[in-house]
């Protein structure tokens, strides 16, 4: 029986983590569930953000659903304590060096986005990150005062296996979807992403049926406000796809209804949603449920082969949305917003 690890973290995470579990059990009722901490509660009962004990426990299971990390609480603590570094330890032990961010916005939403809803009709295009490389795990990192002067480093560094491995995911990702793949770079100033770029053209005569194209990362945060519906797929170093994947997020308009996977080669996956812990709804019944739901549509999806019990829930989040639900993020003036908790059960009773 696959056991599936409950990581509900800080903030809104509990409550929305909770209501995932429970579509879960519906719509595959053989799982089992451990539940442990990660991010600021671990750090206040267990000493750190992720324990030796978690990372095992998460090893074991293979496949692990999370709420969120982080809140003010912990804000003062320094950067190698931080709630944020039980995340990056987890991505890194677990392999996870590929994640996927898919951003769609949903016809019945499409007036949620700041933008005009004739420019964001149709947009639907999958961000994936490098997780485990990059500027947020190179050497030399940090404080390096020296001589009575202040200075900090940090390093982006890539091999070719890296660049290689997320790059093979990119045009599998493509030849399963539109065949455009957009790789993202700043190769006018820097020399690891214009190697990361010779290595993404080396892979690609194997994906002959995939169109590739490259953007500068300045322009691509550009037109990706101006044309987000020309992409499909969009590649990206570590954090170029934490930035271009928040900007993606917004156009849709809904963070509270994006999920994403984390995976390797190991058959392990990490499903979070993308949106962080707002710890000014905690605790209120406020939060969407929705992108930690579709999140553990992933994990059925990516981490355990279960494509059918995944489509089953996007549908059933889609009927929900399309009747006219709403949590408070997505309601307008006038709509009456419905808690937490009862999106969880409309989802359940969409199934
Ligand atoms: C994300 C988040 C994390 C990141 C933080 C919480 C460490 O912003 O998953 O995008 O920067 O990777
Ligand atoms: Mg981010």
């Amino acid at each position: 029986m696959p056991r599936v690890l409950l990581l509900p973290g800080d903030g809104i995470g509990p409550e929305v983590v909770a209501e995932a579990r429970a579509v879960l059990e519906a719509a595959a009722p053989d799982l089992s569930y451990v539940e442990a901490k990660i991010g600021g509660c671990a750090i206040d009962d267990e000493g750190a953000p992720l324990s030796d004990e978690t990372v095992a426990l998460a090893k074991d299971c293979g496949v692990v659903l999370l709420g969120a990390v982080g809140g003010p609480r912990w804000d003062a603590l320094p950067p190698d304590r931080r709630p944020e570094r039980g995340l990056l330890r987890m991505r890194k032990e677990l392999g996870l060096y590929a994640n996927l961010r898919p951003a769609t916005v949903i016809a019945a939403l499409s007036d949620a986005s700041p933008l005009r809803p004739e420019a964001v009709e149709g947009v639907d295009l999958l961000v994936i990150r490098e997780l485990t490389g990059g500027i947020y795990y190179g050497e030399p990192r940090g404080r390096q005062d020296s001589d009575g002067v202040r200075r900090a480093v940090n390093t982006m560094v890539y091999d070719e296996h890296e660049v290689a491995r997320i790059a093979r995911v990119a045009f599998e990702s493509a030849r399963r979807r539109r065949k455009k793949l957009t790789n993202v770079h700043k190769a006018n100033v820097l020399e690891v992403t214009a190697f990361w770029n010779e290595i993404v053209e080396e892979v690609a005569p194997d994906y002959p049926d995939v169109t590739l194209e490259h953007q500068l990362v300045d322009s691509m945060a550009m037109v990706l406000l101006r044309d987000a519906r020309d992409f499909d797929v969009v590649l990206c170093p570590n954090m170029f796809g934490d930035i271009l994947s928040d900007e993606a997020a917004m156009i849709t308009g809904s963070l509270g209804m994006l999920p994403s996977a984390s995976i390797g080669d190991s058959g392990r996956g990490l499903f979070e949603p993308v949106h962080g812990s707002a710890p000014d709804i905690a605790g209120s019944d406020a939060a969407n449920p929705l992108a930690t739901i579709l999140s553990a549509a992933m994990l059925l999806e990516h981490g355990l082969d279960r494509a059918d019990a995944a489509e089953q829930i996007r549908k059933a989040v889609t009927r929900v949305v399309d009747e006219g639900y709403r949590t408070a993020d997505l309601a307008r003036a006038g709509e009456t917003a419905i808690g937490c908790r009862e999106m969880g059960l409309r989802v359940r009773e969409a199934l």
